[in-house]
C-alpha cells in the first residue's frame, strides 16, 4: 500500500528515490516527491512505476529537504493529479498521507465555506489546506499541526515539509511511521526498511504522536505535550539480498527451512515458550482465529492444531467478517489473530472488536514493530525474517510453526507435560523443497490452463484453499478449492475436458475416500493430478494424469510440507507467463485501508 519516506540532509533527491524503491514490493500506482529548495517547494509526480518519477527529478538539486510518497489510489484514480505530495493553495506546505481521512468531506465543505478550492479528489488535499488555514489564523507551524490533527478522524501517517522552515513535520494514528537519525540528518518512514544502511535505530511513533525534526532536534509532542520516544535497534538481516534467486518469492520460498530453525531456536529459549505463564487460561471456553488472505488460512489449520491438542472448541474468521460479523464474543473467548505485517486494517479492527468485548487477544506476527504485535495481550512472533514478495510463502509456514507451538503451549498450561516444539522439530528433520523438476513440469502444463480445481478434505482442504490463493494471485487463473465431498453437490458440472483437478490426499484415514471424489471429475473428463505423500503402485498411479509426491511426516504440520511444492508451482507458472510473481497486478503487500 502506500509508503513515505521524508529526508533532511544531503541529496535528497537520491534518498527520496532510494527510499520509494525500497517500499515498492507494498504495492502502489503513482509516486511524488516534494523539494524545498531555496524558498521555493518543488513537486514532481508521475503516475505508474518510480522509474517514471525518476525521469524527471533532476539529478543534483540543491535542497535539504523533502517528502515522498509512493501511492495506492483508494480516493480517486491513480493520476499525476491525486498523486502525493500534496499542497496547500498558498503553496506554502507539501504534505504525504497513508491511511484514510474518514471526515475529509466534512473538513472539504468547511474549507469550501472559507473560499478554498480543491484540485484533486484525495481525502489527503484537505490537511494541506487545514494546515493553511490554521497557520492564515495566526499560529506557528507546529500549533497548526496540532491544531489539524486534532481536527481528523481516521488514520494517518503524515510527512510535512513547510518552505519558510527547515523542519520535517509528522504526525501519526493508527497508521505505521518510524524515524530514524544519524548525524545531523534524518530519515521519516513508513516502514524501517528504509533505514537499512543509514541509521542503527529508530524511533517507533505511537498513535497520537506528532512533531517536528531538524537538524538539531527532534521534538515529539503528545495530547499533554512534549514527550519522549527511546529508540529501538535496527536489525533487519539480510533480507534484501536476492542471492542467486530471480525474484524475492521464490528466494523466500527457500528461507522457509532457515525460519523454522529459527522458530526452534527462539521457542527453545525458556522465557519465549514461556509467554502465557502469567495468564489464567483456565476459564478460557472457545477460541477464535482472525485473519485474511494466507493468514486466514493458517488460521483454519491453527484453529484444527488447537482443537487437536487441547479439544477447546476453535474457530476461524476472516477479519473482515469477524469485524460485523453475529458473534459470541465475551471474557472467557481468547482470539487470535494472525497476520504476517502486524498492519492489516481488517485484521485490525477485528482486534478492537475483540478487545471490546473483553477477550483475552493473542497475536501470531511477523513484523514485531507492527501496531498489532504492540496492542495484543500476548504476541507470539513468527521469525520469518521480512517478506518483500506480495505473495506470502515463508511467512505462511513459519505461522503455522509458531500455531503449532502455541497449541501446544495452551495445551502444556491445561495438562503438563506436553513438548510444544516437538512438531516443529520432527518437521525441521524430514523438511526438504521436494523434486522441483517434476513441479517445473507441471507448471509448463497448466500455464495455459483456465480451468484448475482443487479439491481435499480437513487439512488437505486449508492447504489446497492457500495453494489456490498462490496460483491466482502469481498467475492469474482462475482456480478454485472445494471440498472433495462437495464435488457431486452440484461443482461436477463445471468439469469438462479442458478441466484439471488436482486431488490432496495426505492424510491416510480419509485418502480412499477423497481419491474417490476425484474419480467423480474424471469420469467427466477431468485431467486427475493426485497430490499425496503416499506411495502408489504402478497399477494405481496408471489412474492419474500426473502424481505430485511430498513426505509423510504424521502431523499437523504436514500442512507445511504440503504448501512448499504448490508455492514453487504458482512461483514457475508465474514465470512461464512472464508475470512478476513479486509483483502480481492490483495487489499491496500489506492492506491498510478496510
Ligand atoms: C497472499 C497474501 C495476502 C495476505 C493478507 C493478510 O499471498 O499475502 O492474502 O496474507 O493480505 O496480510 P497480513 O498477513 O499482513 O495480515
Amino acid at each position: 500500500m502506500c509508503g513515505i519516506v521524508g529526508f533532511i540532509g544531503k541529496s535528497p533527491e537520491k534518498v527520496l528515490l532510494d527510499g520509494l524503491k525500497r517500499l515498492e514490493y507494498r504495492g502502489y500506482d503513482s509516486a511524488g516527491i516534494a523539494l524545498k529548495n531555496g524558498d521555493d517547494i518543488e513537486l514532481f509526480k508521475a503516475k505508474g512505476e518510480i522509474r517514471n518519477l525518476e525521469k524527471i527529478v533532476p539529478d543534483k538539486t540543491s535542497a535539504e529537504i523533502g517528502v515522498g510518497h509512493t501511492r495506492w489510489a483508494t480516493h480517486g484514480k491513480p493520476d499525476e493529479i491525486n498523486a502525493h505530495p500534496h499542497v496547500s493553495s498558498d503553496k506554502k506546505w507539501a504534505i504525504v498521507h497513508n491511511g484514510i481521512i474518514e471526515n475529509y468531506l466534512a473538513i472539504k465543505a468547511k474549507l469550501n465555506a472559507f473560499g478554498y478550492e480543491f484540485y484533486s479528489e484525495t481525502d489527503t488535499e484537505t490537511v494541506a489546506k487545514l494546515l493553511e488555514y490554521y497557520q492564515k489564523k495566526g499560529y506557528d507551524e507546529i500549533t497548526s499541526l496540532n491544531k489539524t490533527v486534532n481536527a481528523l478522524k481516521g488514520s494517518y501517517a503524515l510527512g510535512i515539509i513547510n518552505k519558510n522552515s527547515d523542519c520535517l513535520y509528522f504526525a501519526k494514528n493508527k497508521s505505521p511511521l518510524f524515524l530514524a537519525k544519524s548525524g545531523d540528518e534524518i530519515m521519516l518512514a513508513s516502514d524501517i526498511i528504509c533505514f537499512k544502511g543509514f541509521a542503527k535505530e529508530y524511533y517507533p511513533l505511537v498513535d497520537g504522536i506528532f512533531g517536528f525534526a531538524s537538524k538539531e532536534k527532534i521534538v515529539f509532542y503528545d495530547n499533554l505535550g512534549e514527550t519522549e520516544i527511546k529508540p529501538l535497534p535496527l536489525d533487519l538481516g539480510e533480507y534484501d539480498n536476492l542471492n542467486t534467486y530471480k525474484h524475492f518469492m521464490i528466494k523466500e520460498i527457500y528461507d522457509t527451512k532457515t525460519a523454522i530453525k529459527n522458530i526452534i531456536e527462539y521457542y527453545g529459549v525458556k522465557e519465549n515458550c514461556d509467554r502465557l505463564a502469567d495468564y489464567d487460561l483456565s476459564e478460557i471456553t472457545k477460541v477464535k482465529f482472525v485473519g485474511c488472505g494466507t493468514a486466514y488460512h493458517a488460521c483454519l489449520l491453527g484453529a484444527n492444531m488447537l482443537f487437536e491438542k487441547t479439544g477447546i472448541d476453535a474457530t476461524s474468521y476472516v477479519a473482515s467478517e469477524f469485524r460485523y460479523g453475529n458473534l459470541s464474543l465475551d471474557n472467557k473467548t481468547m482470539v487470535v489473530l494472525v497476520s504476517q505485517s502486524g498492519e492489516t486494517a481488517d485484521t485490525l479492527a477485528a482486534f478492537e472488536r475483540a478487545k471490546e468485548s473483553g477477550a483475552f487477544t493473542v497475536g501470531i506476527v511477523n513484523v514485531e514493530y507492527s501496531t498489532l504485535s504492540k496492542k495484543v495481550d500476548v504476541s507470539f512472533p513468527i521469525k520469518a525474517g521480512v517478506e518483500i514478495a506480495v505473495a506470502s510463502t515463508k511467512a505462511f509456514s513459519s505461522q503455522l510453526c509458531v500455531l503449532n507451538i502455541f497449541a501446544g503451549i495452551v495445551a502444556r498450561k491445561l495438562f503438563k507435560s506436553v513438548d510444544p516444539l516437538a512438531d516443529v522439530r520432527a518437521l525441521y528433520e524430514k523438511f526438504d523443497y521436494g523434486n522441483v523438476n517434476d513441479f517445473k513440469l507441471l507448471a509448463d502444463v497448466l500455464r495455459y490452463n483456465d480451468k484448475l480445481f482443487m479439491i481435499g478434505r480437513g487439512d488437505d482442504y486449508c492447504v489446497a484453499q492457500e495453494a489456490c490463493l498462490k496460483i491466482k494471485e502469481t498467475s492469474y487463473i482462475n482456480s478454485n478449492t472445494y471440498y472433495a465431498g462437495e464435488l457431486k453437490h452440484g461443482f461436477l458440472a463445471l468439469i469438462d475436458e479442458q478441466s484439471y483437478v488436482v486431488v490432496f490426499a495426505t492424510n491416510k484415514e480419509i485418502f480412499g475416500k477423497t481419491v474417490c471424489n476425484a474419480e467423480e471429475a474424471k469420469a467427466r473428463g477431468g485431467k486427475i493430478i493426485l497430490f499425496t505423500c503416499f506411495d502408489l503402485d504402478a497399477s494405481d498411479a496408471d489412474n492419474f494424469y500426473y502424481i505430485i509426491k511430498t513426505k509423510e511426516l504424521g502431523n499437523s504440520l504436514q500442512a507445511v510440507l504440503n504448501i512448499i511444492p504448490w508455492q514453487i508451482i504458482a512461483y514457475y507458472i508465474s514465470v512461464n507467463k512472464g508475470i512478476n510473481p513479486d509483483k502480481p497486478r492490483n495487489l499491496a503487500k500489506s492492506v491498510t485501508v478496510e
